[in-house]
């Protein structure tokens, strides 16, 4: 581990290679124990992640997944979309557990708050192109694109409001939101989440990048949790498939205002498979036999709608083009084990004129992986596997995840 951590440094970064749902959450809480500062940076509760505490699951949206490191200071970065009875409800399950977030959490004064109504018009919007194209996006209905919808017409509301009166404006808002989207405003319910919020919140929102800053300054540290993944960033994903922030570390670093040169490292997480949730192309996509047999053994199932997630093998074009994004430093593969029984891997490595991929198959190895934690004892054909994909990106496996607890985790120099 102390070899890893020298060569990752002090501002590290975690960001998801696929479409999301790779297992960020395990990395980043095995790591936040050695950083001062958890920040997450951009997109709000359509993230997901499973948190076990006490032995009972817990799934969170907003807060990142090192919050239950007690001691560390978590940021909410200023690329976010804040819905904040999500947020008090998170705050209050951790403290039910004993465990109290309120005083280390700082939240940018510039991010922006996500109301109910973004959640109906989310709803809407899907509906609508559903009716029309036949097929929606396959939002997480979390009012997601349109919270950001207001933040580039310049019209969100941002933290910085909070404890203000801003019932005027909801008001006036109400009367275009009926107009353009059919939908209600519940004014008096948005203006009691905010005062809920209020009472919470109230000196929490802080100049996070000020935070940030002297922290480094005073020889802090910083773990950049990365929510969503490249592939569903809105520039550089499978456009208009993809969320609507930006999810690269370029993103993270811009939503959290930290400059480039303040990073250290990048950890490109990836399963040893891929999955895919919500509409849009994918490439390598498996058979339902194949499919249906990962989905189980991986428990692919959205942890934010409980949808189906689709399943498929890798494939290298696309973590080539998610490294040279973010300039991956280390790769995470995770879920290594979910492939134990499969006499075959295939893995894509190139296509046909974009439509159908070519892939190569690597021989399975058919013995359990589950709770490894050193490379060596990997079976030989995991082991090329592993190999494979180093030699194709060019980027080390440093972490290999063999299992769904904590421990099961290979750290691999
Ligand atoms: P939105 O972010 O709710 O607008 O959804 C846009 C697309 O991103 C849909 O295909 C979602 O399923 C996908 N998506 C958004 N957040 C996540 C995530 O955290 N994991 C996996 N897919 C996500």
């Amino acid at each position: 581990m102390q070899k890893l951590l020298s060569s990752l440094g002090p501002v590290a970064a975690v960001i998801g290679a696929q479409w999301g749902d790779e297992g960020k959450g395990k990395v980043t809480d095995i790591l936040a124990e050695h950083y001062d500062i958890i920040a997450r940076a951009c997109g709000g509760a359509n993230a997901g992640h499973t948190i076990v505490i006490n032995g009972t699951k817990h799934v969170f949206h907003l807060l990142p997944s090192g919050c239950l490191h007690e001691k560390k200071d978590i940021v909410l970065g200023a690329g976010m979309v804040l819905h904040l009875p999500t947020l008090l409800e998170e705050i209050e399950t951790l403290k039910e557990s004993g465990i109290d977030i309120v005083n280390r959490l700082y939240i940018s004064p510039e991010s922006h708050i996500l109301f109910d109504f973004h959640k109906e018009i989310d709803g809407a919007l899907e509906e609508l192109r559903s009716r029309e194209k036949g097929q929606g996006i396959g939002t997480t209905k979390r009012g997601i694109g349109p919270a950001y919808m207001d933040k580039a017409e310049r019209v969100g509301i941002r933290m910085e409001m909070l404890g203000k009166n801003i019932e005027g404006e909801l008001k006036e808002r109400a009367k275009r939101v009926l107009q353009c989207y059919g939908v209600t405003i519940d004014t008096d319910k948005e203006m009691a989440n905010m005062s809920a919020a209020h009472a919470v919140l109230k000196g929490r929102v802080i100049d996070t990048i000020e935070h940030m800053h002297s922290g480094l300054s005073n020889g802090k540290t910083i773990l950049i949790e990365g929510a969503q993944a490249t592939l569903l960033d809105i520039d550089h994903g499978t456009y208009p498939y993809v969320t609507s922030s930006s999810t690269t570390i370029a993103g993270a670093l811009q939503g959290l205002g930290l400059p480039p040169n303040a990073l250290t490292s990048c950890i490109g997480v990836a399963k040893a498979y891929c999955t895919r949730v919500g509409s849009g192309p994918f490439l390598t996509e498996m058979d339902e036999e194949h499919a249906d047999r990962i989905r189980t053994k991986g428990g692919e199932f959205g942890a934010t709608t409980g949808r189906p997630r689709r399943c498929g093998w890798l494939h290298i074009p696309d973590l080539k083009r998610t490294a040279q994004i973010n300039g991956f430093t280390h790769w995470n593969i995770t879920k290594l084990d979910v492939l134990d029984t499969e006499s075959e891997v295939s893995v894509g490595i190139d296509s046909k004129s974009d439509a159908e991929a070519i892939y190569d198959a690597i021989p399975g190895w058919m013995e359990p992986t589950v709770g490894m934690t050193s490379f060596a004892d990997l079976p030989e054909n995991a082991q090329k596997y592993i190999y494979f994909l180093e030699q194709k990106t060019g980027v080390p496996a440093a972490l290999i995840g063999t299992g769904q607890g904590r421990e099961e985790m290979i750290i691999k120099s």
